[in-house]
């Protein structure tokens, strides 16, 4: 169940209210008593820019701006989805079901702080037999103005799409495997009113997906790979933007096993990055965004049964090219080998790939950003780092000298799966630009696709990292 977002006149009796205050703004218009007024007061002299007003009936949150001025929009709009999660979870501890973000709040932060609570307010409780801390908040109003309602509905499409994006993530391969996770997609791509298309283990052998399928030879469920497209009449592209996701339900590492506990506990987020794209597009065709948007997900689960691919095998791979498969458990690229060449024949403006790709990325920079690399010119790399930017999805880019090339260089094959010790993210982008031949970015969100505790309105476990980068880029670029 998603949280409703909409907008009314005004707040309604006994319904918890946000107030975005300077210090300097008079506090007696605004339905205080005066015993409560004293009470802000106090709290302001203290020093405190936060204050939250308990009146039995309802909370009222005020929060003062007066250090806003000197930070970035960025940053303010990053401290209002913060102040977000800090109402969301003071509503749900008492209980509360709505909440009115007061008239006079900016729309920008308006908006911010209802995505901050509306994300921190996401919950995955299928498997919990007693649903009792299931969150009381449903409702989440703003002020009714003819621009704030269109936002609000963008912002309503765009908070669903991250919930979709966190529960896929956070549904263990017991329930979704390759087939169930392409029936899903092509559900919400359905409803969203996408084209999709879901190729069979028969279409991808016919096609001759080498990647895909060296993959899938340890499991006992087919491969699938699914094509979503979103092509609007007034596009303001000729040419796609191609999106491309790492499905893998779930990576035990194949026959390179992974050890248990820690390493493999959590791969079932190997799939975050096809959940990411996926909920994307479908938010960029209910927004209808007129942008011609491409997704492509290969996926498959990574095991090492019976029949499972080797570590010395050589893998032909959907465009001819030959892979010495040194380490199983370097799996991505190979299917993501296969949809990035596969991508060449829509002719892209861009192709962007999202993949929990590597341990090293998330080892470089923890969980609080995305590493990214690749051949898009200047301009795009700067428009992607804005939207970073924007939605607090930060990218850092790493350096993608051809030295690195080098470093997955095989005798056998054209090249190897597998790097040295060193810049094992990097020699994974490297991996994957051999199957490109259009401007390119790679973003490995192996660090914020899965945290463990929670964090701020990010939550815990999956994040939906990219869903809302994306969509950013993709309103910017339509624009
Ligand atoms: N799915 C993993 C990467 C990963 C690690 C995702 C941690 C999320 C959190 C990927 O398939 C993998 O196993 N990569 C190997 C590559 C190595 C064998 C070259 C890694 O990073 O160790
Ligand atoms: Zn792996
Ligand atoms: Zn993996």
């Amino acid at each position: 169940m998603s949280i409703q977002i909409i907008t009314q006149a005004k707040a309604e009796l006994s319904q918890s209210e946000v107030f975005i205050l300077s210090k300097k703004d008079k506090l007696a218009n605004l339905g205080f008593t005066k015993t409560e007024i004293d009470y802000i007061q106090k709290k302001e002299k203290a020093g405190e820019n936060y204050v939250l007003l308990n009146q039995l009936n309802k909370l009222s949150f005020i929060q003062f701006n007066d250090t806003w001025a000197k930070k970035s929009n960025a940053a303010v709009l990053e401290e209002c989805r913060i102040l977000g999660h800090k109402v969301c979870i003071a509503l749900n501890a008492h209980q509360y079901n709505s909440v009115f973000l007061n008239a006079k709040i900016e729309l920008p932060h308006s908006i911010a702080l209802a995505e901050g609570i509306a994300l921190s307010n996401y919950q995955f409780l299928k498997y919990k037999s007693d649903k009792k801390n299931a969150h009381s908040l449903q409702k989440i109003a703003l002020h009714n103005e003819a621009k704030t309602k269109k936002e609000v509905a963008e912002l309503q499409i765009l908070v669903n799409a991250v919930y979709h994006a966190r529960t896929w993530v956070n549904e263990p391969q017991s329930y979704l495997d390759a087939v169930v996770f392409a029936k899903e997609i092509k559900l919400l791509a359905i409803k969203s009113g996408l084209k999709c298309e879901v190729l069979n283990k028969k279409q991808i052998e016919a096609l001759k997906m080498g990647g895909l399928l060296a993959v899938n030879k340890g499991s006992k469920t087919p491969p699938t790979f699914s094509i979503l497209e979103h092509k609007p009449k007034n596009a303001k592209n000729k040419k796609p933007l191609v999106l491309v996701g790492k499905g893998v339900v779930y990576d035990t590492g194949g026959l390179s096993l992974k050890p248990t506990p820690n390493s493999m506990d959590t791969m079932k987020c190997d799939m975050a990055g096809a959940a990411a794209v996926v909920a994307a597009i479908s938010a960029i065709s209910l927004a209808k965004l007129p942008y011609h948007v491409i997704a492509l997900v290969p996926s498959t689960d990574n095991r090492p049964g019976e029949n499972a691919y080797t570590p010395g095998d050589v893998v032909t791979m959907y465009d001819g090219q030959t892979v010495e498969v040194l380490n199983t458990d370097a799996e991505g690229r190979m299917l993501l080998g296969d949809a990035l060449a596969y991508a060449k024949k829509y002719q892209p403006s861009l192709v962007l790939d999202f993949a929990t790709l590597t341990g090293a990325a998330a080892a470089a920079i923890g969980s609080f950003g995305t590493v990214c690399m690749g051949t898009a010119d200047e301009k795009t790399k700067n428009q992607l780092k804005v939207s970073g930017e924007n939605t607090h999805e930060r990218l850092v880019e790493f350096p993608f000298w051809d030295d690195y090339a080098k470093l997955i260089h095989s005798d056998l094959a054209d090249m190897k799966n597998i790097g040295g010790p060193v810049g094992g993210a990097i020699t994974a982008g490297k991996f994957l630009e051999k199957f490109t031949d259009y401007p390119w970015m790679h973003f490995d969100i192996a660090g914020p696709a899965f945290l463990n505790s929670a964090d701020q309105y990010r939550g815990k476990h999956g994040t939906g990292v990219g869903v809302r980068l994306i969509f950013d880029f993709v309103k910017q670029l339509s624009k």
